[in-house]
């Protein structure tokens, strides 16, 4: 028997610990002129968790990594580390560890001396800082390169030797603004593992920031979406994908069917809604009339061949349309399905299959099948 896909939600979603907040930021403000940058934004991070801060080229990402790294004077609002407000404090007295976009090596130094002026720059002898250099390049495999100039290394090497670099301070708190995003896809796949693995290994608090949906995905602990200057959902990633709080996360993380509709009727915490592709039943509270978009993850839909088996107390939505264009991408096929133009851009349907099946073409049609219980319902912005 086929087992149907599940969101899992509920599976997987409490991986937090109760470990102490770590950093506590609580009313950020930060205006540039008359742009309000930060607004109002508050966010806290537990001790060794690993959060990333996601959303589009903008929102103010960097600018809250700059204010909690003190390079940024906040306007209103205060900034907490292990209990202590460091707001006022100036950026080298907060013992916070910084990896930029562009890695900012000292291009006339070596891998060493990269590390060890960082070091110095604390106040650590000569004597002290060479086990800790030592130690930094151990932990991101980077000892047998310890004397070479950074100009001599690829990419992903100097990537890895700006987190030693962070790291050789023994940060309270590391700050990452996107570093990958100078790599090509392999290495940043390669680079986002290991850096995960590094992180928990060391166990410190880090804040990663992204635009990239997949990496934060792969990385974090929890996602903070972020959209103009505050945070839209704080989450898990299986929760952020699963249970997005609005259509802005649901556009934002991964991909879905959305189709916009009328509420027919409401009862018992489960709506019908009237979509141009038919009537599509999921868990809800709403009025009836009320305009909606209901929307489904890809690999929540199957083909109806499969559903076919499924009894229909289980709950199933059914539509019928046609397949508009086949995407292969290897590992897995989307259908993209047609979805009569309803004078909306929110509206469409996609699925996603692990291999293509016969007759999969466009122009086809097609019965997609999927549970009410993997439908999510938004209120239409
Ligand atoms: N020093 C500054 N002076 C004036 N405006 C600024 C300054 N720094 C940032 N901004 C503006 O603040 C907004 C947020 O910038 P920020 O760099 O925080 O965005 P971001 O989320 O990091 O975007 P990206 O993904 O492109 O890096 C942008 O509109 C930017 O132009
Ligand atoms: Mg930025």
């Amino acid at each position: 028997m086929t087992t149907m896909p599940s969101l899992a939600v509920e599976a997987t979603a409490p991986a937090r610990t109760s470990a102490p907040e770590h950093l506590v930021v609580s009313g950020a403000t930060k205006r540039f002129g008359a742009v309000t940058v930060l607004d109002d934004l508050s966010i806290s991070v537990a001790k060794g968790e690993f959060v990333s801060l996601l959303g589009p080229s903008g929102c103010g990402k960097t600018t809250l990594l700059r204010c909690v790294a003190g390079l940024l004077r906040l306007d209103r609002g205060r900034i907490l580390v292990a209990g202590a407000e460091i707001t006022r404090l100036p950026a080298h007295k907060r013992n916070i560890g910084v990896v930029f976009q562009n890695y900012a090596l000292f291009p006339h130094l070596t891998v060493a001396e990269n590390l060890g002026f960082g070091l110095r720059a604390q106040g650590v002898s000569r004597a002290e800082a060479a086990p800790r250099v030592a130690e930094a390049l151990a932990l991101v495999r980077m000892t047998e390169h310890a004397d070479k100039p950074v100009t001599a290394l690829s990419g992903g090497q100097q990537q890895r030797v700006a987190v030693a670099r962070a790291l050789a301070v023994r940060p309270s708190l590391l700050l990452l603004d996107e570093p990958f995003s100078a790599l090509d896809r392999k290495l940043r796949e390669v680079m986002q593992v290991e850096l995960k693995h590094l992180l928990r290994e060391v166990g410190i608090t880090a804040i990663f920031v992204t635009h990239d949906q997949e990496e934060a995905l792969v990385v974090s602990d929890r996602i903070a979406v972020m959209n103009a200057g505050r945070i839209e959902q704080l989450a898990d990633p299986a929760t952020l994908y699963g249970r997005p709080a609005s259509l802005y996360v649901l556009d934002f993380v991964g991909q879905s069917t959305r189709l916009t509709g009328q509420v027919m009727e409401s009862a018992e915490g489960e709506v019908t809604v009237d979509t141009p592709l038919g009537r599509v039943r999921a868990p809800g509270l709403f009025l009836s009339g009320s305009q909606v978009v209901v929307a489904v993850r890809p690999e929540a839909m199957m083909l109806d061949g499969v559903a076919a088996g499924m009894p229909p107390s289980a709950g199933i939505n059914r539509l019928t349309t046609r397949i508009r264009e086949v995407s292969f991408l290897g590992s897995r096929t989307l259908l993209h399905l047609e979805v009569p133009d309803s004078g909306t851009t929110v509206n469409r349907a996609l699925i996603e299959l692990p291999r293509l099946p016969e007759g999969a073409s466009p122009g086809n049609p097609v019965t997609v099948a999927f549970r009410a219980a993997d439908t999510m319902v938004f209120p239409a912005s």
